[in-house]
């Protein structure tokens, strides 16, 4: 990566601040990341602790919402920015459907601003990259797989407002040649994912011996993605990527919910054994609205135009993840007892 001074937004949320730790930590990225975040519920300054001092100079916060455009361009003159890896959005299907309107303001009106910076820092910006997921493309059969030429049919405001700022995207590119690339990723999980999506709340609830939330018959599937493999991914596809290209990102780890917790259940057993099996905690509850079936993607178009696929497997990978939620309780903690929206009110005054 060629970037002097990559903005990336969103950078204290789950993949955000992983991707910035796995970028900090290659030898061969020498640039500048300046983190723009606006740090709602979902946003961690903890999930970058250390990183600042480790890397001297080399990383800096500017509290800041995508919303506002002209304090995107300030900081666009103040740094110099020539990249951009934009991950800020509002990311729960849940609360989307219970309150859609932030999801249109930061999805899409952030992104049309961010996509009207970039433009107008001129000849001097090189990348836009746009992180999007594979939910801009529906639900499946049981049979087939998510391609790049696959037509968008969102069911959840949370997909509509994606699929909105993807198109927004490739507009920018197509005519006003804006160096874009943009890719569509299937469920990640790892350490710091917020725990309201599934792996973390189900971890966290079997730890504590609360109910395990099984939606409708547990039987929806989703292709599971290790975070570091999606953040090299999208490290691969900015280095080396065709301008005003979309590429899939997947990892081939087709799971039913239900096995899934299930194997968080006895994995929680083993690590931190409580003499009665975590599984009978498991609750079926009402179903989503609109809950898409199944998510599976192709990603051959990455794999063979630049060589990336993941080095996790599902079941190492799901170890780990569990382990570190172990290893990390004053994290989720803080989290969850909501001292951490305390000390963010008091830092920041938001
Ligand atoms: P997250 O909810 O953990 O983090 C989002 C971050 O964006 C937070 O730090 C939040 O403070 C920040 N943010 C929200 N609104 C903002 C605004 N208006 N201005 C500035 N910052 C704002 O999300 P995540 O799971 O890390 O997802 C990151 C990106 O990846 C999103 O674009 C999401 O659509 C996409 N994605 C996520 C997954 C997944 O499984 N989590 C899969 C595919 C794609
Ligand atoms: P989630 O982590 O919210 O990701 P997404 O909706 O973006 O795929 O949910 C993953 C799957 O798990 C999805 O099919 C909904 C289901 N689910 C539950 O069954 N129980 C829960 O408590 C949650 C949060 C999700």
């Amino acid at each position: 990566m060629d970037s002097e001074n990559l903005l990336v937004t969103g950078g204290c949320g789950f993949i955000g601040s992983n991707f910035i730790r796995h970028l900090l930590a290659r030898e061969n990225f020498r640039g500048r990341i300046i983190n723009a975040d606006s740090l709602t519920y979902a946003g961690n300054p903890d999930n970058l602790s250390g990183i600042a001092e480790a890397h001297p100079g080399r990383y800096l916060f500017e509290k800041t919402d995508i919303c506002d455009l002209p304090a995107l361009k300030a900081i666009f003159a103040r740094h110099g920015i020539d990249a951009v890896c934009h991950f800020a959005a509002e990311s729960h299907v849940d609360r989307s459907i219970k309150r859609p309107d932030s999801f249109i303001q930061t999805n899409i009106l952030g992104t049309f601003n961010l996509l009207e910076a970039a433009r107008a820092a001129g000849s001097r910006f090189r990348l836009f990259h746009h992180i999007s997921t594979d939910e801009v493309y529906g639900s499946l059969g049981p049979e087939g797989y998510f391609t790049e030429e696959t037509p968008y049919r969102p069911n959840s405001p949370y997909s509509a407002s994606k699929a909105s700022s993807d198109h927004l995207v490739r507009a920018y590119h197509e005519t006003y040649g804006l160096p874009t690339t943009l890719s569509n990723c299937s469920n990640n999980y790892g350490p710091y994912q917020f725990p309201e999506k599934l792996i973390p709340l189900i971890v966290l609830n079997a730890l504590e011996r609360k109910p395990l939330p099984v939606y409708g018959d547990g039987k929806n599937v989703r292709d599971w993605l290790y975070v570091t493999d999606h953040c090299e991914a999208i490290r691969t596809i900015m280095e080396k990527g065709r301008r005003g290209e979309t590429y899939n990102i997947g990892g081939h780890a087709e799971m039913e919910n239900i096995a899934i917790v299930e194997m968080i259940c006895d994995l929680v057993d083993e690590l931190a054994p409580a003499g009665v099996s975590r599984r009978c905690l498991i609750t079926f509850v009402k179903d989503r609205p609109g809950h898409d079936r199944r998510y599976a993607i192709d990603f051959s178009k990455l794999h063979g135009e630049l060589g990336w696929s993941p080095a996790e497997s599902f079941v190492s990978g799901l170890r780990k993840t569990v382990r570190w939620y172990l290893e990390n309780r004053g994290w989720s903690e803080r989290i969850r007892s909501g001292a951490y929206q305390s000390w963010i009110r008091e830092h920041y005054g938001v």
